[in-house]
């Protein structure tokens, strides 16, 4: 009960904690009290009244500079608040990243259909597949993107770990359109895959269509008898 009455009285009671050991401290305090703080000379320090085990805390005013930048972000908000979210002036980022994505998928499909235009069985095996620069380009694709699985040889390992492209069979078309398609699309979504359980992924995303018409060039000139039913 005594302390709580000493807590409550403080300000009258004398300061048993800090004064004693930092006079200078107490000295400093009782002289900013008194002037204003407002007419402080540059570097000039104040004390607030206020003491808590002899801790007391400074009476500065933020700097301008500072201020500015509160203010201002807190204006900032209010202005991106309104174009983006209330008047929706601007597309925000999700919005313009779906609209590229968007745009991107337009131009892929452009693609296609362009690369499809100059396409068909016979400009493969007489065009394509003899052109020599296609098919080193093509080539240099399928090191890098299928030789994994189908092997460098397109022996694919004895065909343990895909379809064989050298033995002559095409399981899901002969034509060279049929095997453009099959790069392009993968596996058919009613196929159960090789050996019943191995599926290829579609390959026009990562690789588009030209790459794949130079891909299946490369694999028409690796298999000459196997299309020579185009050839002109
Ligand atoms: C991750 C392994 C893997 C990679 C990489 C891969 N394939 Fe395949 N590929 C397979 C499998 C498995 C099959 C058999 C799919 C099926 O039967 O449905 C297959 C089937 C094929 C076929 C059909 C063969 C036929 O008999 O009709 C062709 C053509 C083919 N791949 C070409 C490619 C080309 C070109 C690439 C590179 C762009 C490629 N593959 C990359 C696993 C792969």
């Amino acid at each position: 009960m005594d302390q709580n009455k000493d807590n409550s009285n403080k300000e009258k009671e004398p300061d048993l904690y800090s004064p004693a050991e930092t006079p200078a401290l107490v000295e400093d305090k009782s002289a900013a009290v008194k002037e204003a703080p407002k007419g402080l000379k540059k570097g000039e320090i104040v004390l607030r009244e206020h003491s808590f085990d002899g801790i007391q805390e400074y009476d500065q005013q933020l700097p301008n500079w500072w201020l500015t930048i509160l203010w201002l972000s807190i204006a900032f908000f209010f202005v991106y608040y309104i174009i983006y979210y209330s008047l929706k002036l601007l597309p925000t980022s999700t919005e313009s990243m779906d609209q590229r994505v968007e745009e991107i998928q337009q131009m892929r499909y452009d693609a296609l259909q362009v690369t499809l235009a100059k396409l068909d069985d016979e400009k493969f095996v007489n065009e394509w597949s003899t052109d020599l620069a296609i098919v080193a380009r093509g080539k240099e694709h399928y090191a890098k993107n299928c030789s994994s699985c189908h092997s460098v040889d397109l022996a694919a390992y004895g065909g343990a770990a895909a379809r064989p492209l050298n033995d002559g069979v095409w399981e899901y078309g002969d034509k060279p359109m049929d095997v453009f398609n099959i790069i392009l699309k993968g596996t058919p979504a009613e196929s159960k895959g090789y050996k019943g359980v191995l599926r290829m992924q579609p390959w026009e995303k990562d690789l588009g269509a030209e790459k794949i018409a130079e891909i299946t060039a490369y694999l028409i000139s690796e298999n000459p008898k196997d299309f020579a039913k185009f050839k002109k």
